[in-house]
């Protein structure tokens, strides 16, 4: 499907998905956000998917926010309602059901930041740069940030970047655990690709069923999650999958996996 705001590709079983408004730093207005909710409902049922990677074109910006434009006008009624619209969209892209990688490629702020706290892992450039600056418009974080920042990488830390609106840099990102990996900018996409193709590479039910584990840990107590994991795992042994994996393992082949 053609988009006005976003660019995507399918190769080798991975979809790319690109925010495509670089000379507004990939902002997110309503037209980005509608696109965004549409691309990840028809992710989610592409056969031909099995993992995401979101980015944002140029060598910039990842997403430089929400569209400060369009925020202007809100009252508090509208303010609530816009909030609400662009958690649904971003809890769309926590709960597609398929890896969704982020590789930040440039500023991450805001909504960009928030964006990328949806996505199951984050890579990033050495040129990325995070921050929840909300407060020097007078507002919070409304996509989910107060909430997910804090759950990944503690509340002392979320708070500062929360209340002071100060970015930091990749490494710093990397120190506090917000992404997983730094690589040059032009490395990138490339190491984003070869990450993806390794999850594509595995059984694909076992990848569906730990995500869904792990994304149930800040919902769950931990013997709620460890039910949870137990009724996943057993639906794990009861595949073809398992099957193959664990009978490859001992003849020394390759499993074949069939996700089914
Ligand atoms: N919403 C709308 N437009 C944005 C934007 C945003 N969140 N972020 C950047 N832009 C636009 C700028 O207005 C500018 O447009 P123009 O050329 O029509 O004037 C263009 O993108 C380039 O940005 P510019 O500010 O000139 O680049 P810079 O390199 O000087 O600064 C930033 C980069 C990211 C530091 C700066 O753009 C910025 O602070 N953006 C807002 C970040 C923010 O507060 N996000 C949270 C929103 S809730």
């Amino acid at each position: 499907m053609a988009y006005q705001t976003l660019l995507t590709d399918v190769a080798e079983r991975i979809a790319t998905v690109t925010v495509n408004r670089p000379e507004k730093l990939n902002a997110l207005n309503a037209q980005a956000k509608i696109e965004l909710r549409e691309c990840f409902a028809s992710l989610k049922n592409d056969t031909a998917v099995d993992v995401v990677i979101l980015t944002g074109a140029g060598e910039k910006a990842f997403v430089a926010g929400t569209d400060i434009g369009e925020l202007r006008g809100l009252d508090s009624a509208a303010g609530r309602e816009f909030a609400e619209g662009g958690q649904s969209v971003f809890d769309g892209i926590e709960n597609l059901g398929k890896p969704v990688i982020a590789a930040v490629n440039g500023y991450a702020l805001g909504g960009g930041c928030e964006l990328a706290l949806a996505c199951h892992i984050r890579l990033a450039s050495g040129n990325a740069r995070f921050g929840q600056p909300e407060v020097n418009l007078g507002i919070i974080p409304g996509y989910g940030g107060t909430q997910r920042l804090a759950r990944l990488i503690g509340r002392g830390r979320a708070m500062e970047m929360i209340l002071t609106g100060v970015q930091i840099d990749a490494q710093e990102a990397l120190t506090a655990g917000l992404v997983s990996r730094v690589f040059p900018l032009p490395e990138l996409m490339s190491r984003a690709r070869a990450m993806a193709a390794l999850i594509v590479s595995v059984g694909q039910i076992g990848v569906r069923m730990a995500l869904k584990a792990v994304n149930m840990t800040e919902e769950v107590p931990l013997s709620e999650g460890e039910k949870l994991e137990a009724s996943l795992f057993g639906l794990c042994c009861g595949t073809r999958d398992f099957r193959e994996g664990t009978t490859a393992f001992l003849e020394k082949r390759k499993p074949h996996f069939t996700n089914s």
